[in-house]
């Protein structure tokens, strides 16, 4: 009876838990397998997870604020992880830890087109955005990189590439990718963030990590000046299809864990 599950803190918003059930479900696999949600503390997350291979553990998601914690305790480390600084997936697997990274790949994989040559703006230079600018770059896109606190996103772009931008011209990218916390808490993104309700066009595209109350305000008006729109739950769901693929080794129910994200 292999157990799954997702480690945060706090971890009572997660949708992971709906989402990876409902695929086990449909993979015929929901006798066996099992996910659920873990809250644990900083403090006590190293613990946790050295125990959870003697648990019956066979993997787990790593989120908010653990995803560098992840990565410093594997035994084993994908070469994405390791790039990008942060860890969302662990394996437990003969008596190893093994660390990746799926928050990249799922990004990329929720974009309705590749971002080859394309001129993008993120914004925020948290762990999110690491994952987001370290694939733009790999796939050959344009990264300019705003953040609040300039500091970090100067870090962000010496580490890992892309040019920090203080004023973005937003009408200018052709990909605008929000990766900050900005809305989670019914923030006004227009407040907060250097963009303008007015400004987005037809022909960019315009994502948003945070999900919860649907659509955005941020998306809305994106949505409504014509620009293509993808929210976090489609990047939720994009990032936990690959790690179930790497836990199962079966190909994941996209559709299914779609319909049951945005349900729960
Ligand atoms: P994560 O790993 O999810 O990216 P994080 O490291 O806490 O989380 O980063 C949160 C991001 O949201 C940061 O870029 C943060 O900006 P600062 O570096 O200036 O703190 C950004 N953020 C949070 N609240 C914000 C606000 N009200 N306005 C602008 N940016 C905000």
């Amino acid at each position: 009876m292999p157990r799954l599950a997702v480690l945060g803190y706090p971890v009572g918003h997660s949708r992971s838990p709906a989402m990876h059930n409902a695929a086990l479900a449909e993979l015929g696999l929901g006798g066996e397998w099992s996910y659920e949600a873990i809250e644990v503390a900083p403090d006590a997350f190293e613990q946790r997870v050295r125990a959870m291979a003697g648990e019956g553990f066979a993997g787990a998601n790593v989120t908010v604020p653990h995803k560098g914690a992840a990565l410093a305790l594997a035994d084993e480390l994908s070469e994405t992880a390791r790039e990008i600084g942060a860890a969302n997936t662990l394996v437990f697997a003969g008596g190893e830890i093994r660390a990746e990274n799926t928050d990249a790949e799922g990004f990329l994989r929720a974009l309705p087109a590749s971002p080859a040559g394309k001129r993008a703006l993120v914004l925020g230079a948290g762990g999110a955005a690491r994952a987001v600018v370290w694939v733009l770059l790999r796939e050959g896109a344009t990264v300019e990189i705003w953040n609040r606190t300039e500091l970090r996103s100067q870090h962000l772009s010496e580490e890992l590439g892309g040019e920090t931008v203080e004023r973005p011209e937003q009408p200018a990218y052709e990909l605008i990718v929000n990766t900050t916390a900005v809305g989670l808490a019914g923030e006004d993104p227009f407040a907060e963030l250097p963009l303008a309700a007015d400004r987005f066009a037809p022909g960019q595209t315009v994502v948003d990590m945070v999900y919860g109350e649907e659509p955005s305000a941020l998306l809305a008006a994106a949505g409504g000046e014509g620009a293509t729109t993808v929210d976090g739950i489609e990047i939720l769901v994009q990032q936990g299809a690959l790690s179930l693929e790497t836990w199962t080794q079966r190909p994941a129910p996209l559709d299914t864990m779609r319909a049951a994200a945005r349900a729960a």
